[in-house]
């Protein structure tokens, strides 16, 4: 049996510190990623209604075997539909898509600017006290946005989904959250594939016998945040989970928060909010 995951907690939500991303991933090769990353040890998957595979997800975790209870399941509404009726609607539509009858996070992918928090924020409540999802969170929002959301939840948010890995600093929006009580998952943990090369992860990497991926995993755990690797990669798979048996030194970890200066991010699209807001 592989070592159970760390989690992090928030309101009763114990999210496992490292989960499986699956943007991109589809079909069978959703399906094997899926059942490949739970029969390996993985105990948080994270999906969208964006991501068109919520169908596959739910596939993988059937054909793993493994137990729905020890399972985290991640799935977020995307912006276009975060008025109410529209909300309830594609909520019913990928807990259908999951074949579940709940997931335990559910998170607004994007704000929509055109659309109040009032409106937006109190649909995902909605959903939880209807039993829809355990636990309530949100995805890209900037501190301003965090600020707003708090004054209109009526229940607990736990978590915001956010950009984070070496070369991006978000310790403002990550001390914001902490502020309001939620955890933090970082995506696109490993720059898109960008962190393997660098010439820093890569001698800290060296130093303790793991690859410059795994370095920047283990950064965003020591932060005291979740963090979402996609690959459908075997050797990969394995790999993203192999990060609990070393520790990066202080020295080091300033050293990897030095990268994040170049505050390049590796997600853009034209509704993406200004992180320091
Ligand atoms: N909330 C949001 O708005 C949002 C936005 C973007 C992403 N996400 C979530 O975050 C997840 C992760 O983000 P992402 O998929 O964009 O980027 P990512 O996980 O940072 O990077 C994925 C890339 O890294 C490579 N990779 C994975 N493990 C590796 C390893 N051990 N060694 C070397 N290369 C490795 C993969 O290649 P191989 O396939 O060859 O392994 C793939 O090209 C998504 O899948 C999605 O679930 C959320």
């Amino acid at each position: 049996m592989p070592a159970a995951i760390p989690v992090v907690e928030a309101h009763g939500a114990r999210i496992p510190v490292i989960g499986l991303g699956t943007m991109t991933l589809k079909e069978n090769i959703c399906v094997q990623a899926v059942s490949d990353a739970l029969r390996l040890g993985y105990t948080h998957l994270d999906t969208a209604a964006f991501y068109g595979n919520e169908r596959e997800v739910g596939e993988g975790l059937r054909a793993s075997g493994v137990k729905r209870e020890g399972v985290f399941i991640c799935t977020k509404v995307r912006q276009n539909d975060l008025m109410p009726d529209d909300f309830a609607r594609v909520v019913d539509q990928s807990l259908e898509n999951l074949k579940l009858p709940f997931v335990e996070l559910l998170l607004i992918h994007w704000n929509n600017k055109d659309i109040p928090l009032k409106l937006s924020v109190g649909a995902l409540c909605k959903a939880k006290r209807d039993g829809k999802t355990k636990h309530i969170g949100v995805a890209n929002f900037t501190t301003a946005m965090l600020d707003e959301a708090m004054t209109v939840t009526s229940e607990p948010l736990v978590n915001n989904q956010i950009e984070v890995h070496p070369f991006i600093d978000q310790s403002k929006v990550i001390a914001a959250c902490k502020k309001h009580g939620l955890t933090v998952t970082a995506y696109c943990p490993i720059a898109r594939g960008k962190a393997p090369g660098n010439d820093v992860l890569e001698r800290i990497g060296k130093a303790h016998g793991k690859s410059s991926a795994q370095v920047s995993l283990r950064y965003l755990v020591q932060l005291g945040i979740a963090a979402i690797p996609r690959t459908a990669t075997p050797a990969h798979l394995k790999a993203n989970i192999e990060i609990f048996d070393f520790k990066l030194a202080d020295a080091e970890m300033a050293d990897i928060k030095k990268l994040g200066a170049a505050n390049m991010r590796v997600v853009n699209p034209p509704h993406a909010p200004v992180w320091d807001s």
